[in-house]
């Protein structure tokens, strides 16, 4: 039996990630942060001490990596080689490294029989940039989140704030402009929505409200009661 898959892809700060781990819960589904595992290679990479363009090298740390997400949403857990990391993988620094070595096609490439092992009954929510259209074009159920920069920006400051990091407005704006441009306009699995992508402007909507309008979307496909 083919496992049911709800795919959420969008720009950083969509609220893509608090959508996912939200409906995910709701639904009893599996969950894929996509944008983890290309944190996690470009931390690999730094510790590995590789050269920033050396592609080879961060193709076999994406390849060998081992990498174990946390089942509990409280902590967000997340292993690398046993190691806790999931506080290092979060910062803005790492979200750039991500972005850049995320542009190589041979690093997706190493990644793609690792994202979609995680589709396991009875389903998987996978949130990412290519989601839809490269890792699980056959999903049953597709979204694009989107929300206008400011509002991303804003959002990205907030979350920070509340981890006690330190985090300029202006710079955020900046890094999220960049980040889109990059993620955008690489060559291989550019974030574009999939052509049967339902579309959701999260900019004047509560998380709830989206929440509920993507549970309404599998509740018509019949994904769940
Ligand atoms: O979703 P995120 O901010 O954790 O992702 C970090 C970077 O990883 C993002 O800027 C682009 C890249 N990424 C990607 O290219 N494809 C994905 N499916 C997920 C993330």
């Amino acid at each position: 039996m083919p496992v049911p898959v709800l795919t959420i892809d969008g720009p950083s700060g969509s609220g893509k990630g608090t959508i996912s781990r939200a409906v995910a819960r709701r639904a009893g589904w599996h969950l894929l942060d996509s944008g983890a595992l290309y944190r996690l290679v470009a931390l690999a990479g730094l510790e590995h001490k590789l050269e920033r363009d050396d592609v080879a090298g961060h193709v076999r740390v994406a390849a060998a990596m081992d990498v174990r997400f946390g089942t509990d949403p409280q902590t967000e857990s997340v292993l690398l080689e046993g190691r806790e990391v999931s506080h290092t993988i979060r910062s803005e620094q790492m979200g750039q490294e991500a972005s850049r070595v995320a542009a190589w096609p041979a690093v997706r490439a190493a990644l793609l029989g690792r994202q979609r092992a995680f589709a396991e009954p009875p389903g998987l929510v996978a949130d990412g940039r290519d989601m839809g259209t490269v890792v699980f074009p056959q999903a049953e159920l597709k979204i694009f989140l989107t929300a206008s920069a400011e509002e991303r920006a804003r959002r990205r400051y907030n979350q920070l704030k509340q981890k006690g990091s330190s985090a300029s407005l202006s710079a955020l704006s900046r890094e999220i402009a960049e980040r889109d441009a990059r993620d955008s306009s690489r060559a291989v699995a550019p974030l574009v929505p999939a052509a049967d992508a339902e579309r959701i402007d999260s900019t004047d909507l509560a998380i709830e409200a989206v929440i509920e309008r993507v549970i309404e979307l599998g509740r018509r496909r019949a994904l769940w009661a």
